[in-house]
């Protein structure tokens, strides 16, 4: 029975009984009577009067119920060959063990704790030990380089850094702390100590008073308590990439997250205690957070902590072993992960090694799935291949499919139907709403669910500017977009200068800002380029100063080497092209959509308010030399 149009229309309708009803999914320390408050200044409280603690939904309850002995968490490393299981009981040991030296080193509720780490057991104990004593995590993705991670440091001002002393990359061995050294010295804050997890093969240089090994960090420590808190305190910030080189902090709160995520797990992946869930994802990244670590935890499922890649660790079957030997039932992965196994199985010859009979469904998120993707997926696993949609900001699915409430239609390009709780409307430049097929922004009319960000961490004003401001009434996603006359959204990619680089989001602006700065350097367009694997890439558009002596090779290198140095490895920089001029409207704005649609060979309507239309012929031969065979369509 299809149960979503009921559930969806009373979301919609009656917000507040809504969320009061799945608040009942969780236990409350103090069960919440407000369900919704808005405030003079225009910001939404989820179960304001609500008192709860996460990590005591994610792991003592479990232990309380009786599920002590389940395994919560597989760690499954094939690049090192270890696997590890923790039951809930040996979390709940792990957790509190480390929450006790982390009360030890004077943290309390509401002091911040930044995580650099790979995916190891530990990333997830220091998420809920950070939980449980009620101070915040600000997790970063190993890939960034200091400097990334110092301004994280700088705003969160974290009292302690918890990592290790590196991660592993296929074959290689990358030297996490070295990076945490170098970003601490550029930070304007310092953090008091740092805490680093010795894994075998590598030596970590520790700096005498503020550095200590994790061993020692916990051995002596208290088993300590969940710590009651009030449903908005915060669970952690998450920094994304915005449209300048200052990232978002983006805000989580314990109670409405919780209940979002408890509600998203039944029914959107349609999983239950005891099943196996599996992310592969990396804790640095919100699917990383909501999914490998809360989601499942919080509903009682055993998660999958995988540290290795699609690919070549060691082949493209790797997926289907993981699948095989801890029978998943529900897969979530990025589409670039399936591109990569694709490109390299295009036959899936490996998938005949395994027995995946225990997948039900894979999802994939966190860039657009192109539909060549989608239906090679569909046809070669045979289980159905769910796209949704949402973002750092939202923290659980925006649009999707419902096994849990009876609807799976998932249509190769779309994303789904919007989820119970928001109202996805397609607006025009003057925000008016669109009817089906027409595409333009995607917004959402407020308030946002539970689980959304409340706000920006200590900046009100730039989350209102940033989302709010645009469309009075609605918080604007960044994304463009159409819904189809079955009420199906399809999410065209955004329309803001933040690109996706194999499911890692990153900002362009910043790196434009980065490559603005070499001294050669008149100005400069970075904008995203299709690619086939990884779903987008950056490229630079730069014209010289006009005494600048740089050869262009000289040039592209030392820009390569900033934004690597700089953002990391990760974000894929390695084409920067000279050209005369950029595109520009008469009003001396920069035309970076046109650039793209260059790059890709698509189709463009040449704006009336272009300053010089000849210019887009120059820069077309421009990157036609250097981009041939590179671009490809969008489906
Ligand atoms: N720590 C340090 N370096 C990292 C890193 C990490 N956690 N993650 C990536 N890097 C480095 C890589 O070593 C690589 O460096 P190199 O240029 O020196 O070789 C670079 O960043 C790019 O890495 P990656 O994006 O992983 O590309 P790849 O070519 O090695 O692998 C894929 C391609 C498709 C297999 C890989 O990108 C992938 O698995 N993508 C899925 C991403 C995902 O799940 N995202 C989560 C969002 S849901
Ligand atoms: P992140 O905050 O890293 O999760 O990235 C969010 C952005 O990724 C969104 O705003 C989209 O641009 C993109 N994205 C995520 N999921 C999808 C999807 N299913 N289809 C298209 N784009 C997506």
């Amino acid at each position: 029975m299809n149960l979503y149009p009921e559930a969806y229309q009373q979301s919609i309708a009656s917000p507040q009984s809504f969320w009061a009803d799945q608040a009942r999914r969780i236990s409350w320390y103090h069960q919440p009577r407000n369900v919704l408050t808005t405030t003079d200044d225009g910001f939404y409280h989820w179960y304001e009067d609500g008192v709860l603690n996460t990590c005591y939904l994610a792991v003592d309850r479990h232990v309380e119920e009786g599920r002590g002995q389940q395994v919560a968490i597989i760690y499954d490393s094939p690049v090192s060959g270890r696997q590890q299981c923790f039951t809930y009981s040996q979390l709940q040991h792990e957790v509190s063990r480390l929450a006790g030296a982390l009360r030890q080193a004077g943290i309390t509720k509401g002091d911040r704790v930044v995580i650099y780490m790979p995916v190891v057991p530990e990333a997830v104990f220091s998420m809920l030990a950070c939980a449980r004593i009620g101070a915040i995590h600000s997790v970063v993705f190993g890939g960034f380089a200091p400097h990334e991670l110092a301004i994280r440091i700088n705003d969160a001002k974290p009292k302690v850094v918890l990592t290790a002393n590196y991660g592993l990359e296929v074959d290689r061995k990358i030297a996490y702390k070295p990076l945490v050294d170098e970003a601490i010295a550029q930070a304007i804050f310092k953090p008091g100590k740092v805490v680093v997890l010795l894994r075998d093969g590598l030596q970590a240089d520790l700096t005498k008073g503020r550095d200590v090994l994790w061993q020692d960090f916990i051995a002596k420590a208290p088993l300590v308590d969940c710590v009651p808190v009030e449903a908005g305190h915060p669970l952690y910030i998450l920094y994304t990439s915005g449209t300048t080189g200052k990232p978002k902090g983006i805000v989580r709160d314990h109670g409405g997250h919780a209940v979002a995520l408890a509600y998203s797990m039944e029914t959107i992946y349609g999983v239950k205690p005891g099943d196996v869930f599996w992310a592969a994802s990396d804790v640095g990244w919100v699917v990383g957070h909501s999914y490998m670590v809360y989601g499942p935890l919080i509903t009682g499922c055993t998660t999958i902590l995988y540290e290795g890649k699609p690919v070549r660790t060691p082949d493209a079957g790797a997926f289907w072993r993981v699948i095989e030997e801890h029978q998943v039932k529900v897969l979530f992965t990025a589409p670039t992960a399936i591109r990569a196994i694709k490109k390299e199985d295009p036959e899936l010859k490996l998938l005949g090694e395994y027995n995946i009979s225990s997948l039900e469904r894979l999802y994939l998120a966190g860039e657009r799935c192109d539909v060549d993707t989608w239906h090679w997926a569909h046809h070669g696993l045979q289980v159905p291949v769910v796209d949704h949609w949402w973002q750092t900001e939202s923290g659980w699915p925006i649009v999707a499919q419902f096994p849990g409430l009876g609807l799976m239609e998932p249509k190769a390009g779309s994303a789904g139907f919007p989820v119970p709780g928001y109202q996805v409307d397609i607006l025009n430049e003057g925000g008016e709403v669109l009817i089906p097929a027409q595409e333009g922004y995607v917004a959402i009319k407020l308030p946002l669910p539970p689980g959304c960000l409340p706000t920006l961490y200590e900046d009100n004003d730039r989350f209102k500017s940033s989302y709010l401001d645009r469309f009075p009434g609605y918080y604007l996603t960044g994304d463009g977009g159409y819904k189809d006359e079955d009420n199906q959204v399809f999410i065209m990619g955004r329309i803001d200068d933040v690109i996706n680089v194999a499911g890692h989001r990153l900002s362009t602006g910043e790196m434009e800002e980065m490559v603005a700065k070499h001294p050669a350097v008149a100005e400069c367009a970075v904008v995203g380029m299709a690619d086939e694997m990884k779903g987008q890439l950056p490229l630079a558009l730069v014209v010289l100063k006009d005494q600048a002596k740089i050869n262009e090779q000289v040039l592209e290198s030392e820009l390569v080497q900033v934004i690597r140095s700089n953002i990391g490895a990760v974000a894929c920089f390695k084409q920067a092209i000279v050209v005369q001029r950029l595109p520009k409207t008469r009003s001396g704005k920069i035309l970076r959509r046109i650039i793209r649609h260059i790059a890709d060979g698509t189709h463009y309507a040449v704006p009336s308010t272009i300053d010089d239309p000849q210019i887009l012929t120059e820069i077309h031969d421009a990157l036609k030399s250097r981009l041939v065979g590179q671009a490809f369509l969008h489906q």
